[in-house]
């Protein structure tokens, strides 16, 4: 392995795989396809040619756009379609290059084509790094809602580039952090200030532990919910104006507070929240014009709820944890009191 690439590894049996994370990883991607036996392959690139790496064998390269709105089961049909009309079979492969947009969509492909071919997924977002391409959840849009069709599929291998992030804008360099700065309260504390290679390996081993341990999210992956609750509310009500990882930060200082309203962790460890989330460069503030009722009401919708009151995922005594039937009064109280941006 070269200087400064690490690899974590995915538990999960016969369906276990590497993720391999650094500078330049992506060109391993013909050796990854050699030692899966694999002689020909559907690319599905939303990089420019020069970004998206020669995989060394028979290749169909599809030019796909990241973003919201190609996340379809009609983009899904089309690549399928590409991919007969190529002749892909089952001894072959998918290979997603993009954002989490990209392997979501292209990795449902891959789960539904044949009934599933092997995908190799090329994430290119600090977000599909540290989140999107691991843990086996693809999934498109309907208008209805967000990730309302999917599929359980894991990835082959991921390499996981970080050269990728030299030409990602801003924004979206916070978008990821925002899933970093939360990992600090559920299993992985002390990435501040390390170089961004291990803060992605130390954040995807984080995620595999759990992954492993929950594939289907039925327990312990509600931990990766952490900040969630909260931040999917800000994303709706600003009509995704604010990031989701955006949204993951803000919500991470206002899990923080909530935790205290209700004496699950002291003052200093509810501090602790805003400056980590602050440490890390992100937003700590609620943004201007937004509601509290409205936030309060887009909470009631949130898939973790059951029964009575809203449900979050909160430090405590025994560490973070689900949290349900969290009265609403208390959440306004919370909410009152957060500092807001000014409009
Ligand atoms: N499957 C999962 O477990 C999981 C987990 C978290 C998020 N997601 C999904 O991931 C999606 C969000 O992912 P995302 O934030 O990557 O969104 P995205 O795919 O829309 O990419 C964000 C933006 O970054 C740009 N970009 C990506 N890589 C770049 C690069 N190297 N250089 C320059 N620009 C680049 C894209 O063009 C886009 O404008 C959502 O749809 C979300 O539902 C899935």
């Amino acid at each position: 392995m070269d200087a400064g690439v690490r690899d974590v590894r995915v538990e999960l049996g016969e369906r276990g795989y590497r993720v391999r994370i650094g500078p330049g990883v992506r060109r391993g991607l013909p050796g990854v396809l050699a030692r899966l036996g694999v002689r020909r392959v559907a690319v599905v690139t939303a990089r420019p040619p020069e970004w998206t790496p020669d995989p060394g064998v028979e290749a169909l390269v599809i030019e796909a756009r990241d973003g919201e709105r190609d996340k379809t089961l009609a983009w899904v049909q089309e690549l399928c379609r590409r991919f007969a009309a190529f002749g892909l079979t089952r001894a072959d492969a998918v290979v997603a290059v993009g954002g989490g947009t990209t392997t979501d969509a292209a990795g449902l492909a891959a789960a539904l084509y044949h009934r599933g071919v092997p995908v190799v997924h090329l994430p290119t977002s600090l977000l599909a790094q540290v989140d999107a391409s691991v843990g086996g959840k693809t999934a498109v849009n309907l208008p209805e809602g967000k990730n309302l069709v999917g599929a359980y599929w894991q990835p082959a291998e991921v390499l996981c580039d970080t050269d990728y992030l030299t030409t990602l804008p801003d924004r979206e360099r916070a978008n990821g952090y925002g899933e970093i700065a939360r990992c600090h309260f559920i299993g992985a504390p002390g990435l501040l200030g390390l170089p961004v290679t291990d803060q992605i390996a130390a954040s995807v081993a984080l995620k595999a532990s759990i992954v492993a341990a929950d594939e289907r999210d039925t327990s312990r992956r509600h931990l990766l919910n952490y900040g969630h609750t909260l931040g999917h509310a800000l994303e709706h009500a600003t009509g995704h104006r604010v990031r989701h990882g955006e949204g993951v930060a803000i919500g991470t200082v206002f899990a923080g507070r909530l935790a205290r309203a209700l004496g699950r962790v002291g003052a200093s460890r509810a501090a602790e929240h805003h400056d980590v989330v602050a440490a890390h460069g992100l937003r700590t503030r609620l943004p201007a014009g937004v509601g509290d009722d409205e936030l309060i009401g887009y909470m009631r919708a949130d898939k973790k709820r059951q029964g009575d009151g809203l449900a979050f995922v909160l430090d405590g005594p025994a560490g973070a944890e689900l949290v349900p039937g969290v009265p609403e009064a208390t959440v306004a109280a919370v909410l009152r009191a957060m500092p807001r941006e000014e409009g």
